[in-house]
């Protein structure tokens, strides 16, 4: 390892989650933690100046290992151009969760690097500032687009909104200990980037009245916990009704969902992912099975998981 007053420690590891985007009305803006699905991300400090990806494992070699392209490693490029960084870094990301899925693979890698670079540090940056440098890996998987829907809940855990970047203003949100999200993720691939060029530039006036409607009410359900008041204000006019078409069987889909009890039925920040909040866990495990046989059905290759929101985000699984 090289000596740098920068830093503390030579290695960290680091567990960023899986999360859900846009969740009904919230387009680029409300977002929520998964549990289990994420990745590990692991930071050694090398006699280098400059960061190396030294090994990717479960992506069955499809993420690049290109420094500039992979949202792991431009995060925590732009962390150590930040601090001026005099020591150079070994990047490991293990991938536990799809990517080009819509549950926000980006924005864990991203989250989870420039989280384990910033516990190496003697001098820690601030959240926000981290944050910005996990935006900034993001920002390429979005073809420069900004927005920090999945990094803010991948980050901070719970439910977030995103209400600035410029200054950073991210709201955490108490949510429903009981409610339970069930995720559908289908196995095609769609990136951010293709499932943004299907949506409108503008929006009619009344399009945008409703949406700000159903937020509010959405938000309100959250922290009231009422359960009716989540189920009818998860409704998405802006994205949508555009991205639907990317969604084999999205309707009947739909329309099952709801007969087995859910609250409602969205897609996953850009998809293809789609998922449903139910009640509770009891009620979401009795209804798996019928899921799982109903996807048989319409002939969709699909995994299904069961998640509570995770409220406690990123986890440091090692530090030396
Ligand atoms: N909110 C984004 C979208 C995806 O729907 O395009 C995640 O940032």
């Amino acid at each position: 390892m090289k000596s740098s007053k920068l830093l503390k420690y030579s290695y960290s590891k680091v567990f960023a989650p899986a999360t859900v985007s846009n969740v009904g009305p919230g387009f680029d803006t409300f977002g929520f933690a998964l549990d289990k699905l994420g990745d590990i991300i692991e930071a050694r400090v090398n006699v280098g100046n400059g960061i190396t990806i030294s090994g990717i494992t479960g992506d069955n070699g499809m993420l690049s290992r290109n420094i500039k392209k992979n949202t792991a490693s431009v995060a925590a490029l732009s962390l150590l151009k930040a601090i001026n960084a005099d020591f150079g870094l070994d990047i490991i990301i293990n991938k536990n969760m799809p990517f080009s899925s819509g549950i926000g693979s980006s924005a864990a890698s991203a989250v989870g690097a420039a989280i384990a670079v910033n516990s190496l540090l003697r001098k820690k940056l601030s959240d926000e500032e981290v944050l910005l440098h996990a935006l900034e890996g993001e920002k390429i998987a979005s073809a420069g687009d900004i927005h920090a829907d999945n990094v803010a809940p991948a980050y901070y855990g719970g439910f977030t909104i995103v209400r600035s970047l410029s200054p950073v203003d991210i709201i955490r949100l108490p949510f429903p200990k009981a409610i339970t999200c069930v995720i559908i993720y289908p196995h095609i691939s769609i990136t951010t980037k293709e499932s943004r060029k299907v949506l409108p530039i503008q929006v009619p006036i009344g399009t945008a009245v409703k949406q700000s409607a159903n937020a509010g009410a959405l938000i309100a359900g959250i922290l009231t916990g009422n359960n009716k008041l989540i189920s009818r204000s998860m409704i998405d006019s802006i994205a949508e009704p555009h991205r639907i078409q990317l969604i084999p069987h999205y309707n009947e889909l739909r329309t099952f969902m709801l007969e087995q009890g859910a609250l409602n039925f969205n897609i996953s920040g850009s998809g293809p992912t789609v998922f449903s909040l139910f009640e509770d866990m009891q009620k979401a495990k009795q209804v798996k099975s019928e899921i799982i046989n109903q996807l048989k059905a319409l002939k969709i290759e699909a995994d299904v998981y069961l998640s509570k929101i995770n409220q406690q985000g990123p986890l440091q699984l090692g530090l030396d």
